[in-house]
């Protein structure tokens, strides 16, 4: 009796064990990243195999890797966090030797006890099958057997290698089935993705548009060095007449059609897809972003003269893991005063702001999709008349911008919007005398797409509903520059993220203060961090 309730007890404990802990439970559903590979199959030509990497493992230094991402494509398609694993998909379906029929295949991590012990659980095949829903799951080291000969597709589509990854101990890390990829798919060691794209430029054009063409090669000619002796590409600069060019096309088709690779179709479709946001994935960027928020709400109530860059940081960083961030979705940017001059400031290593502007640009990645929120705030609490004068025309700016965040409506025209205020109030203030000189002082673009990415995937084309972007005007003004020196050294950049739908552009960071006022009364606001003390070290 006595041993048959000790061996209960051992079983309890052993299914306590067993019983999977607390984790979150608002992650995307293996469900998303299957329709996500459906849509990506209807933007391929037909017969294409489009062959897609995990992200690589990086070194930090010695035995320890930066803290691992996943590639946001490979993310965005599979759900699977870990490294050396590689995703094959079809336009169309396909039946290997046995008669199996399929149209993906994954290669991912084996399983392994003792690597486990060390880095942590893999899902390993039966988990991939199971939690991510593919049916057809190997080990990566199979992907030598790969069933099928990537000489017979029409396409095979890729997104080019970045060449920074290191060949780890195995036999089957990112490195060995890269290599295996390029074996397989006849892969040439002189292969340019930028020529291939301007290729297939080449082929897709007409006449009618020649003309753009040749500056888009011209302008690439310059920043690829290594493409300038490219016969083809400098015959179509070169060509004097439609009918030349005509020519260099035919022979650029030929060049084409003796290579089945290509590395422009997947990147474009995914910049389709990704541009648009599901209601799942906006649902994630929303608690991002308001996770992020609440961080700005923090810190506009604990900051006081005496605080560090570094110490701001920590409490934004605070926030957001309290809520469950996992990560931040780009460098902390903290800086005070003439630090918030440099773009991306990320040393944040001032000790006290003192009665500074202090310029903080931080999102909070939650489940993958990162924010891009910035404040702006007094640190003493009250914003000078100099840094009121300044902080308001960058909050005009921005007001004109999100305005202009509708359906159809382009980058260009809501950075047109933002920078015209800009450049009326800097010359109000007489701090420039001509609306050009405007970016002397406001030196980058006004927007950008915000998704798994913090300048996310798109194709900057005109926007459509549910696309979510930055509005984000700023005006810097560095010690030293030509103006009052009253102006000097103080930086605004204001940035919140808009959901551009039919109804009009929603403020998806809206719960940080943006005006002075708002922001100077959140800061009166108590703080539980006034009370937190912690002892002197040397
Ligand atoms: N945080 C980077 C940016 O605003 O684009
Ligand atoms: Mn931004
Ligand atoms: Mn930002």
């Amino acid at each position: 009796m006595y041993k048959s309730i000790l061996t209960f007890l051992f079983a309890l404990l052993f299914v306590w064990g067993m019983t999977p802990q607390d984790t979150p439970k608002d992650y995307l559903q293996a469900d998303f990243h299957k329709q996500r590979r459906d849509e990506v199959r209807k933007l391929l030509p037909p017969n294409t195999a489009v062959v897609l990497f995990a992200n690589a493992e990086r070194n930090r230094a010695n035995d320890v890797d930066y803290v691992y991402h996943q590639d946001p494509n490979f993310y965005y398609l599979t759900g699977y966090h870990e490294p050396n694993a590689v995703l094959v998909l079809f336009s169309e379906m396909q039946t290997d030797a046995f008669g199996n029929r399929f149209n993906e295949i994954i290669y991912v991590q084996e399983r392994n006890a003792k690597a486990e012990q060390w880095t942590g659980k893999r899902l390993g095949v039966e988990g991939v099958k199971k939690e991510l829903g593919f049916d057809m799951v190997f080990n990566g080291k199979e992907f030598e057997n790969f069933p099928l000969d990537f000489s017979s597709f029409d396409v095979v589509s890729f997104v080019d290698f970045q060449n920074d990854y290191r060949d780890k101990s195995g036999n089957a890390d990112l490195f060995d089935l890269i290599k295996k990829f390029k074996e397989k798919a006849n892969y040439p060691s002189n292969y340019n993705p930028t020529r291939n794209q301007l290729y297939a430029m080449i082929s897709a054009a007409d006449n009618d548009n020649s003309g753009d063409l040749v500056e888009t090669i011209e302008k690439a000619l310059e920043q690829h060095p290594e493409l300038k002796d490219d016969a083809l590409l400098n015959d179509y600069v070169n060509a004097a007449n439609d009918d030349l060019r005509t020519e260099v096309k035919n022979t650029v088709l030929v060049v084409q059609s003796e290579s089945n690779l290509d590395s422009s179709i997947l990147p474009r479709a995914m910049a389709q897809l990704r541009e648009i946001k599901t209601p799942e994935e906006i649902k994630l960027l929303k608690k991002a972003v308001e996770i992020s928020s609440v961080g700005q709400i923090e810190v506009m109530k604990a900051m006081h003269p005496n605080m560090s860059e570094t110490e701001i940081q920590g409490v934004h960083e605070y926030v957001y893991k309290k809520y469950g961030a996992e990560y931040e979705g780009y460098p902390s940017i903290v800086g005070g005063g003439n630090n918030g001059c440099i773009l991306h400031y990320i040393e944040n290593n001032k000790t006290k702001v003192g009665n500074d502007l202090v310029l903080m640009d931080l999102g909070a990645e939650y489940h993958g999709y990162t924010a891009d929120v910035t404040r702006t705030i007094p640190a003493n609490g009250k914003f000078t008349p100099e840094q009121k004068a300044i902080y308001d025309i960058v909050y005009d700016a921005q007001e004109a911008g999100i305005k202009a965040s509708v359906p159809g409506a382009t980058f260009k025209g809501v950075h047109t919007a933002s920078y015209q205020v800009v450049a009326k109030g800097l010359m109000d203030l007489g701090i420039i005398k001509d609306e050009k000189e405007a970016k002397i002082y406001f030196p980058h673009s006004t927007s950008h797409y915000l998704g798994l990415d913090v300048h996310d995937a798109g194709t900057y084309q005109a926007f459509k509903p549910s696309t979510v972007i930055t509005v984000e005007p700023g005006i810097y003004i560095p010690e030293g520059s030509d103006c009052d020196k009253k102006w000097w050294g103080i930086a605004v950049r204001v940035e919140d993220d808009i959901l551009i739908t039919e109804n009009g552009p929603v403020n998806l960071s809206t719960m940080a203060p943006r005006t002075t006022e708002a922001i100077e009364a959140m800061m009166k606001q108590p703080s539980p961090l006034d009370a937190f003390q912690l002892p002197a070290l040397d």
